[in-house]
């Protein structure tokens, strides 16, 4: 019953995702082909005649430079595909940096608050280090560009995060680290200040921190004190703004394609981030199997294959030697296609996804226009091109 879903999902590809979807944001396990496919989607769409823009993050050196984005410009730039499409491809690599200090200029209280805030050292540090800073930045940027209406179809490549789950949690962990919930855990006893100094900080804590100034570290804690006493006014602003970026999320013109190799771990992942989508009232696309062992031919069966395999090897004539080998790799190459299948079946079992699609594992990597639109092709016919 359950498995038949899964057959019923492999019948269906993201075709129609990529023709009316007004968001599509990639995601999945560390190295599974998030970015390739992020950029696979948005030449599919081109080729469906719309005017794609695809974000990515971090794309490898060659990719970036197929695509003309391989310099940081935070701005879109038009990717002209070696066969015109209908449409039009448009693609840009995020910067953290600059969307973080954008966003700080829209919110600060004053253009003297948003210097302060700047050029805060702790500021520097967060807005590159803080976990889920890169996938709420990516949001933010997502919905800056959604505002400005200039494309039919955004599509979102997301960080390699420790847990696909991360990237969801983003906005929230945002503002409750504004909230000063991650201030107060550092300054707990020993955890920055060390030597008691923690436990007098609290209630005229920047007074304080005045004083003991010139001990070891305690200028790190003024830019700390400094920083949230900045961004108070500003807190509001953010959190109103992390709702947005969610209710966008939640748009079901806004769709999730989960990707994810054939192996358990990023099966098992793929799974959680499905089922945390249903939860949270999110809308998946489908799921991309990506590097796939294409199938081999059923024949001949496996246990003549084994049989002329043994026979074969028993003889001494070289040419008989070569030949046991390759059959017996043809033997190998089918049992990891179905192991492969399998583990797709088990992981994904009993899960309501609209649409399946294996995408084969190519013979090289994927660094060149020609190589996408050889992936576009599959995720929207299902077929191998
Ligand atoms: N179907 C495929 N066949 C062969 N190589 C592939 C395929 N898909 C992706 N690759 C290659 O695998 C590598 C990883 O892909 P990609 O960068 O898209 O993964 P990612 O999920 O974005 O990784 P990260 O989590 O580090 O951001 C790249 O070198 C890419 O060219
Ligand atoms: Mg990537």
């Amino acid at each position: 019953m359950s498995s038949r879903k899964l057959d019923e999902a492999r019948q269906h590809t993201l075709e129609s995702a990529v023709r009316d979807a007004h968001v599509l944001v990639t995601t999945g396990a560390g190295g599974v082909g998030k970015t390739t496919t992020a950029a696979a989607l948005g030449v599919a769409a081109a080729r469906q005649g719309r005017r794609a823009l695809v974000l990515t993050i971090d794309p490898a050196r060659r990719l970036a430079q197929a695509m003309g984005i391989d310099e940081l410009t935070d701005l879109p730039s038009r990717v002209e595909l070696e066969t015109p499409a209908e449409g039009e491809l448009w693609a840009m690599m995020l910067d953290m940096q600059t969307t973080f200090d954008r966003l700080i200029d829209r919110h600060a209280t004053s253009a003297k608050n948003a210097r302060d805030i700047k050029s805060n050292r702790i500021y520097r540090t967060l807005s590159s280090t803080l976990s889920g800073t890169q996938e709420y930045m990516a949001m933010e940027r997502l919905h800056e560009l959604h505002d400005a209406g200039e494309w039919d179809v955004l599509v979102v490549d997301t960080p390699p995060t420790r847990s696909a789950l991360d990237f969801l949690d983003a906005p929230t962990r945002m503002t409750s680290f504004l909230e000063g919930r991650l201030l107060r855990l550092l300054l707990k006893p020993g955890v920055l200040a060390g030597r008691g100094v923690g436990r007098m900080v609290g209630a005229g804590a920047t007074a304080f921190i005045r004083v003991a100034g010139r001990v070891t570290g305690m200028e790190l804690l003024q830019d700390l004190a400094d920083f949230f006493r900045d961004f108070e006014g500003m807190y509001e602003g953010f959190k109103e703004r992390a709702d947005q970026v969610l209710a966008l999320l939640r748009d079901p013109d806004s769709r999730f394609v989960v990707v994810t190799s054939p192996e358990p771990p990023p099966l098992r992942e793929a799974r959680f981030f499905l089922e945390r989508l249903e939860q949270e009232g999110l809308h998946a696309a489908g799921v991309v199997v990506n590097r796939v062992q294409p199938e081999v031919p059923r024949d001949p069966s496996a246990s003549s294959l084994n049989r002329a395999v043994e026979g074969l090897s028993q003889s001494d004539d070289a040419a008989d030697q070569a030949a046991a080998g390759t059959l017996r790799l043809l033997a190998d190459i089918r049992n990891l296609a179905s192991r492969q299948r399998r583990d797709v079946g088990s992981s994904l079992y009993g899960l309501g996804i609209p649409a399946l699609v294996d995408v084969p594992l190519l013979g090289g990597d994927v660094h060149d226009l020609d190589g996408l639109d050889t992936i576009a092709w599959t995720l929207t016919t299902g077929r191998e091109r």
